[in-house]
């Protein structure tokens, strides 16, 4: 059975993700941090790994030798909204770490594995605030972009290998991200 990580799978989009590929068939394992989540996750089929995406040793231990075909770089969080010289300083640095570092680490961790193999796709949740950024939206639009830049380069680095790379453009969607924003 085909394998696919989907990260972010506890909640919106990454979840919605999960559940489709478990019903094509795949063997899905989602990452997450809230414990309710996971163990509903766990009901639907979906193998459940509580890790904090910014814990690089912890993403480290618990991937070690996984080879999935899909994996989806979907999780990500946005910043409350703000002038960027009004932004706490702390705030970037999780924001980075989560929204870009993380997916970079997460990206070296399996890729390699799908250009040995010549399979595999990656997917990217970045955002229409990447290609369309406005006011307030500085430090969000800044991580996704650079998720845009990464995924083009990385598409022409592995399609040699036949592995494909896939930038998802997403519009506003009504989950938790976007419910306390106005
Ligand atoms: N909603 C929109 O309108 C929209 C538009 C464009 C792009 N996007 C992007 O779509 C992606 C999914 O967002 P969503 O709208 O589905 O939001 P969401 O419902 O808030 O889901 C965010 C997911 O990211 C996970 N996550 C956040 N920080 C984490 C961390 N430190 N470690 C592990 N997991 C973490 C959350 O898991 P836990 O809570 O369990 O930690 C949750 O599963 C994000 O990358 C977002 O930027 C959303």
């Amino acid at each position: 059975m085909q394998k696919a990580l989907v990260t972010g799978a506890t909640s919106g989009i990454g979840r919605a993700i999960a559940l489709a590929l478990r019903d094509k068939g795949y063997e899905v394992t989602g990452i997450g941090r809230q414990a309710a989540a996971l163990a509903e996750l766990g009901h639907e089929g979906i193998r459940a790994l509580q890790i904090d995406l910014a814990d690089a040793v912890a993403l480290d231990r618990a991937l070690d030798g996984f080879a999935p075909e899909v994996l989806v770089n979907n999780a990500g969080l946005m910043p409350p909204l703000a002038p960027f010289c009004d932004t706490d300083p702390a705030e970037i640095a999780r924001t980075v770490m989560v929204n870009l570092t993380s997916t970079l680490a997460l990206t070296r961790l399996i890729a390699p594995g799908m250009r040995a193999r010549g399979v595999g796709h990656i997917f990217f949740t970045g955002s229409t605030a990447a290609h369309a950024p406005s006011a307030n939206f500085a430090l969000y639009a800044a991580t996704k972009a650079a998720l845009g830049a990464f995924a083009q380069a990385l598409r022409q680095e592995l399609a040699p290998a036949g592995v494909r790379v896939t930038e998802i453009v997403a519009g506003r969607i009504e989950t938790a991200l976007y419910r306390d924003r106005p």
